[in-house]
């Protein structure tokens, strides 16, 4: 019978979760017991409800979640958690870990992933925490998993078990006389089957493969070898009736093919010039582990993050799970374009602004306060889940053109006409030396908040703008009143456009700058965002000096 071993351990320096969990090079988890002593302390954060618990376990097929889930189930029998809902071969999507955590009422999950970060032994790899909600685990959460790794003296592991994953089915353990059972799960069910109770799928099969009337809606959709490559065979090939045209890169692979799998105008340019030069009405891409996505429409027209969360938000009823559940409210990310509050005001709905990243969506979805969310880094979703959900957003334009029968650049520039637009670009630098990005926030922050700042005018070419907030954003949780606080620098001139300036938290290495930049036109809707924006950039830019921090004279990225 396996039995319990108890490991010492010293605790190792930086296993702070950011954005979304722990994020380090591959060969920072390789180290002897760093991914041991991160398991544990995870645990160890849930010790009141992990005796007899369940656990749901899986990540997006990079590089070392194999050797990571053998961990897991080991440290997991040690600990007496008493079942694990395992993907098979460790596969499952970000946002079908959280279906799965809800579906089953699970304690939680562990999510190994980074996300749109590169894979591969040189890359990135990635331990997050998920609660019985189904939503990443809150600050408080985080926070204690943290202090639990400064102190960590011993992680309980059972060496001599062996559970294989590569196959489905149940396996039933004993150890140290208690049963510990391992359920390797197929990844794509349970999604499969919540995606078709929320969206119409026999109206989206007819749309796809046309009607007497309408020739069929031709769509390029995109896993960049990600995790969602089965989960996209399953609903687009299996039940949507695409054929394999239709699809690309839907392979997982634990490099994502030397690819940075990112659905960006820069990381995703291939599908961009495939749907340009092709004969497509649509074009979709997601990220790693599934919960990024971005649209484009005929010759790749791009629909920004925030446009595309304005737009499904105007079309929410059209959905049958927004007819049966009710639309309760609208979020977006600060540095977000504000095009969704236009919506909600014209709905009479709640709006609510809150920091970069999803854990920050999910008091309000718990409270029955927000169904329909995003963020301007190609995250869209709603309280379907408590992720962003890739596939989810992809699912709800095609509900919504199948619905109105109009293209996706009449349903854009019917929007734009309508509600006026909100241009908007993000610039990001990315793997600067930290030290000067560093320096740079202080600057900028000790010069927008010094007197006389407020009120000041900034001029670029024939443009002048009136400095009318400036502040480092900071957001009070309406629920549990929790306070988060240095956000991202914010500048709102009287026009009401923005710049907003903050470091990314999910880097492995190094400091990446993201500028956002925001500008809202009531009639003028059909410039091109760069050259409309352009003033306010080099407002931006002369600002923050920038460029003299951090020596680069242009982005890696420009969104
Ligand atoms: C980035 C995005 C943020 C998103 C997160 C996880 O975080 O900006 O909106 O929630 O990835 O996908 P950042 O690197 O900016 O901290
Ligand atoms: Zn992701």
């Amino acid at each position: 019978m396996p039995s319990v071993v108890t490991v010492n351990t010293t605790p190792f320096e930086g296993q702070k979760p950011g954005t979304s969990g722990l994020r380090k090079k591959v060969k920072v988890f390789l180290q002897e017991n760093y991914t041991e002593n991160f398991i544990q302390s995870i645990l160890d954060a849930n010790k009141d409800s992990i005796v007899g618990s369940t656990l749901v376990v899986g990540g997006d097929g990079r590089y070392l979640v194999k050797e990571v889930v053998d961990k897991i189930i080991k440290i997991s029998a040690g600990n007496g958690v008493g079942k694990l809902l395992v993907g098979q071969n460790g596969i499952l999507s970000t946002p079908a870990v959280s279906c799965i955590i809800r579906k089953y009422n699970t304690l939680g999950g562990i999510v190994l992933t980074a996300s749109h970060n590169p894979g591969g032994i040189n890359n990135d790899f990635g331990i997050k925490f998920n609660c019985s909600n189904g939503g990443p685990a809150p600050d408080h959460t985080t926070n204690e998993i943290h202090a639990l790794t400064t102190t960590i003296k011993e992680y309980k592991t059972v060496p001599d078990l062996k559970c294989p994953v590569d196959k489905t089915g149940i396996f039933n353990f004993t150890v140290d006389s208690k049963p510990f059972v391992v359920e390797v799960i197929d990844p794509v069910q349970d999604y499969v089957s919540y995606m078709k109770e929320i969206f119409d799928f026999p109206k989206i099969k007819s749309l796809i493969q046309g009607t007497e009337q309408r020739k069929p809606f031709n769509v390029l959709i995109d896993s960049m070898s990600g995790v969602t490559g089965p989960y996209v065979q399953a609903i687009f090939i299996d039940e949507l009736g695409a054929s394999v045209n239709n699809v690309r890169r839907v392979t997982p692979l634990e490099d994502f093919g030397g690819a940075h799998p990112d659905p960006n105008l820069t990381y995703a340019a291939d599908l961009v010039a495939a749907v340009k030069g092709g004969d497509y009405d649509l074009g979709a891409a997601f990220d790693g582990d599934g919960d990024r996505n971005m649209i484009i429409g005929r010759g790749a027209l791009f629909v920004t993050p925030s446009d595309s969360l304005a737009v499904l938000a105007a079309h929410a009823a059209l959905v049958p799970y927004f007819q049966r559940n009710g639309v309760k409210g609208f979020a977006r990310s600060m540095p977000t374009a504000a095009a969704v509050d236009r919506v909600a005001k014209e709905l009479g709905m709640e709006i609510f602004e809150v920091p970069t990243g999803w854990k920050y969506f999910c008091n309000l979805m718990d409270a029955g306060r927000l169904s329909l969310c995003g963020e301007e880094s190609f995250g869209t979703g709603s309280d379907h889940v408590r992720e962003k959900d890739g596939l989810w957003a992809a699912l709800a334009w095609l509900s919504v053109i199948a619905v109105t029968g109009k293209s996706v650049e009449e349903i854009l520039k019917e929007h734009w006409a309508k509600y006026g637009r909100n241009y908007f670009t993000r610039y990001d630098y990315e793997e600067c030396a930290s030290d000067p990005c560093n320096e740079m926030m202080t600057a900028l922050e000790q010069r927008m908040t010094a007197p006389g700042f407020v009120g000041s005018s900034h001029t670029s070419g024939s443009k002048t703008y009136v400095v009318k907030v400036a502040d480092n954003f900071s957001y009070m949780d309406p629920i549990d009143r929790s306070v988060a606080m240095k956000q991202g620098l914010r500048i709102i001139f009287e026009d009401g456009s923005r710049i907003v300036l903050r470091l990314s938290g999910t880097g492995s290495s190094g400091a990446t700058v993201r500028l956002y930049i925001d500008s809202y036109e009531a009639k003028d809707v059909l410039g091109d965002a760069q050259v409309m924006l352009r003033p306010l950039i080099d407002v931006a830019l002369q600002l923050s000096q920038l460029q003299n921090y951090t020596g680069r004279d242009a982005p890696t990225v420009i969104t």
